[in-house]
C-alpha cells in the first residue's frame, strides 16, 4: 500500500486515541503479516567516538571538549563479536563517529576475521566515508549499512549538519545509492522533533523511506545534549516553528508504524532514542507499534557510558549481560520469538529469488 503526503500528514496530526490505536494495529497487522513474529536481535559495538563532524544536535561533535574519547583495538572488536556470537544474535553493528583515525586496513582485517571465523552478518553505522571506503569494507564482507538521512528537509540539514570546511554539502541519499549499488542492505532513518522540523517535514521523511524502498530504517526522538549548539539555542531561541514537530514518544510512534506502513519488509529496531525517553514502556510499545529489532548493547564497560551521543543513554548503566536479558525479556513479555540467524532483509531476499533464473524446461 502506498501512503499520500495527505494521509500520512494527516495520522501525524490526529490526537484522537481510538482512531490512533486504529494505526497501532494496521501497524502491528502488517509486520505480523510481512516480517512475522520473530524479534531480531542485533548486538551493538560503538566501536570510536572520535568524530571530525560538528553536528549541532550529537553530542559526539568534535567540539565537545568535555567527552573522553576512546577507540575500541581490532581485539576489543573481535571479542565483542565473540559475545554476539555466545548470546545467540545473528548479528553485529559496528558503530562510530566519522573518526578519521579509524584505519581501513584495520577495520577492513577485523569485519574479514568477523566473517571468517563466525557466523555473523556484519553492520555498519560509520557516517559519511568515501564511495572507496565503502566498497573496501563491503569487499571485506561487511553486509549492511545504517546511514540516516536524519530529516528531508535539505536546508535544515544543512544547518545542522555542516560539512567539513572546504567541503561542499553532504548528500546522504548520493550515499544510500552508492550503498545500494554496492549492494549492501541499506538503512536509513531519521530523528524526531529537532528544532525547525515541521510534521509536514516528517511526512516527507516517510514519502522518501518509501522511495528509497530501505531494509532498515531507525526512527528516535530528538533528545538535547547540554553541551551542543542546538541545546544553547533552545534554551535562548525564539519560540518554535509553525508547525513544529514534537521530539516525544507519541510522535515517534507514529512515525514508527507509518514507517512500516511505507515500507512493509523493512527491518524497523525500536531505539535506544525511544527507549531513553521511556525506558519501562517504549521498547514495548515501539515492538507493538511496527518494530521488530531490537539492538542491545554489548559496548565493553569502560567505553559505553563515553559514547554520549546524547545524555542519559538508555543501557548506558548497564552491563552487556543486563542489556541482554532485558531485551530477552522485552521480546518474552510480548508473547513474541527470538529471530533465529541473521535475520536478512526479506524484501532484498525476495529481490534477489525474482532475479535467479529458474531451472529450464
Ligand atoms: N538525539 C537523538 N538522536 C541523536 N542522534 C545523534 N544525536 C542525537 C540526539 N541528540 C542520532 C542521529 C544519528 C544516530 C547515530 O544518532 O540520528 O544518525
Amino acid at each position: 500500500m502506498s501512503l499520500t503526503f495527505d494521509q500520512i500528514l494527516s495520522w501525524l496530526q490526529e490526537d484522537d486515541g481510538p482512531r490512533l490505536d486504529s494505526l497501532w494495529q494496521e501497524a502491528d497487522r502488517v509486520r505480523r503479516e510481512q516480517v512475522g513474529e520473530e524479534v531480531h536481535l542485533r548486538g551493538l559495538l560503538e566501536i570510536s567516538n572520535y568524530c571530525d563532524r560538528a553536528c549541532q544536535y550529537c553530542g559526539i561533535r568534535q567540539p565537545n571538549v568535555h567527552l573522553d574519547r576512546y577507540r575500541m583495538t581490532p581485539e576489543e572488536i573481535r571479542a565483542g563479536a565473540d559475545e554476539a556470537v555466545a548470546r545467540g544474535y545473528g548479528t553485529v553493528v559496528l558503530q562510530a563517529g566519522e573518526d578519521p583515525a579509524l584505519d581501513l586496513s584495520v577495520l577492513c582485517d577485523v569485519i574479514r576475521r568477523i566473517k571468517n571465523e563466525t557466523p555473523l552478518a556484519v553492520t555498519l553505522s560509520l557516517g559519511e566515508r568515501t564511495v572507496a571506503e565503502l566498497a573496501a569494507c563491503r569487499r571485506a564482507g561487511a553486509d549492511r549499512y545504517l546511514l540516516r538521512f536524519e530529516t528531508s528537509n535539505r536546508e535544515l540539514l544543512e544547518h545542522l549538519h555542516p560539512p567539513r570546511a572546504g567541503d561542499p554539502p553532504t548528500h546522504r541519499l548520493d550515499l544510500l545509492r552508492v550503498l545500494d549499488e554496492l549492494e549492501y542492505e541499506v538503512g536509513s532513518g531519521v530523528m524526531v522533533g529537532l528544532p525547525g522540523q515541521t510534521l509536514a517535514d516528517l511526512a516527507r521523511d516517510v514519502l522518501l523511506f518509501q522511495q528509497l524502498d530501505l531494509d532498515m530504517i531507525g526512527i528516535g526522538p530528538y533528545i538535547p545534549h547540554p553541551h551542543t549548539p542546538l541545546f544553547q539555542k533552545l534554551r535562548t531561541a525564539d519560540p518554535p516553528c509553525a508547525g513544529q514537530a514534537t521530539a516525544d514518544e507519541l510522535t515517534t510512534y507514529k512515525m514508527m508504524a507509518l514507517a512500516r506502513l511505507a515500507c512493509p519488509q523493512a527491518n524497523i529496531p525500536s531505539t535506544t532514542a525511544l527507549a531513553t525517553v521511556n525506558p519501562q514502556a517504549g521498547p514495548l510499545l515501539g515492538l507493538a507499534r511496527g518494530a521488530n529489532v531490537l539492538m542491545p548493547n554489548l559496548t565493553p564497560a569502560p567505553y559505553r557510558r563515553r559514547y554520549e551521543i546524547y545524555p542519559h543513554k538508555a543501557g548506558s548503566e548497564r552491563t552487556s549481560a543486563e542489556s541482554a536479558n532485558a531485551a530477552l525479556e522485552q521480546v518474552l513479555a510480548l508473547g513474541r520469538q527470538v529471530g533465529c540467524g541473521r535475520g536478512d532483509s526479506v524484501k532484498r531476499r525476495m529481490r534477489c529469488r525474482a532475479t535467479v533464473p529458474g531451472p529450464t524446461e
